[in-house]
């Protein structure tokens, strides 16, 4: 059959989208499959019938590729796809409804509060940083790849920063800052691949931390003990199951300096850049990246 790798798209990942798309579509054309590069954002969905694509990978990043719109459109179309369905799609796609998902099924997550563009009064913002501590990170509920975050100490900060968000979302999640270590465990077909810490020198594990950086350190393994690696493992399968995920995906975490872990966000469509995280996990686990694109792609269906 022939498949067309989805990249590029029109969210604010795009650049992102770009590097992952072109490593998978280069990968999987290495590897014999008859696949060819699809940019929504200059063709119509309609050719894919025409020019008889039969599944689509989906290697878009952020609203209109990640979100379950465009997962919703290929299954009318009856076009097999990759990854995650409409649910898990638009609410893995929104930080804040996701957590209120977990914290519903009494998953760890940070405390948080929201910003409302249409509500939000700067005054709030002293009572804010009182209630959720020393930092406090803030970011638009429906981004990805650290765009329109920001990491505040106070008041004056955190309306700054919250201001800037609202340029991405109307709305924001304000989310106590866990003072520790970023954890990920990469997900493929049911099964935790080993689990990567990362380390930067930077204020947080941010845009330029993950893709221009090259201080950032990664850890896989990731130090942690075999009982640690197992309870983030089934928490990781647990909590992308609360969030209908499905197929492949991965789950960010920070641990607290008591060893606790607490749930960030899921991801449906998980970066695959040359220094992103899922590759890494894989090739930990002995499957190469294209092994590891074959086995994206084999989730369409
Ligand atoms: N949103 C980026 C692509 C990631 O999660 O890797
Ligand atoms: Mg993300």
């Amino acid at each position: 059959g022939k498949v067309a790798v989805m990249f590029g798209g029109r969210s604010a990942e795009r650049a992102v989208s770009l590097r992952s798309g072109q490593a998978v579509l280069n990968a999987l054309v290495g590897a014999g499959v008859n696949a060819h590069g699809f940019d929504p954002a200059d063709r119509q969905l309609h050719e894919l019938v025409e020019q008889k694509f039969d599944r689509v990978l989906i290697m878009l990043h952020g609203r209109g590729g990640e979100d379950g719109s465009l997962q919703g459109a290929l299954q009318q179309m009856n076009m097999p796809y990759t990854g995650t369905g409409v649910l898990g799609s638009a609410l893995c796609m929104d930080k804040i409804r996701s957590k209120q998902v977990w914290q519903s099924l009494g998953l760890p997550t940070a405390n948080y509060e929201i910003a409302d563009k249409r509500d939000f009064n700067a005054a709030n913002c002293g009572d804010i940083m009182t209630r959720l501590g020393d930092l406090v990170m803030v970011k638009p509920a429906q981004e990805g790849s650290s765009i329109g975050m920001a990491k505040v100490s106070n008041a004056h900060q955190l309306s700054a920063a919250i201001q800037q968000a609202f340029e991405y979302d109307d709305k924001v999640l304000l989310e106590q800052f866990i003072q520790g270590s970023e954890y990920t465990v990469s997900l493929l077909n049911g099964i935790a691949l080993p689990s990567i810490s990362m380390s930067t020198p930077r204020d947080f594990y941010d845009y330029e931390a993950k893709y221009q950086s090259n201080s950032t350190q990664y850890f896989c393994p990731s130090g942690l003990s075999d009982e640690q690696e197992t309870d983030l493992a089934q928490l990781a399968l647990n909590a992308f199951d609360a969030v209908a995920g499905s197929g492949w995906g991965r789950i960010d975490f920070m641990q607290d300096a008591q060893g606790q872990f607490y749930l960030l966000e899921a991801n449906t469509v998980p970066g695959m850049t040359e220094k992103s995280l899922v590759p890494l996990a894989a090739k930990q686990a002995g499957l190469s990246f294209a092994q590891l694109s074959l086995a994206v792609l084999a989730t369409a269906g």
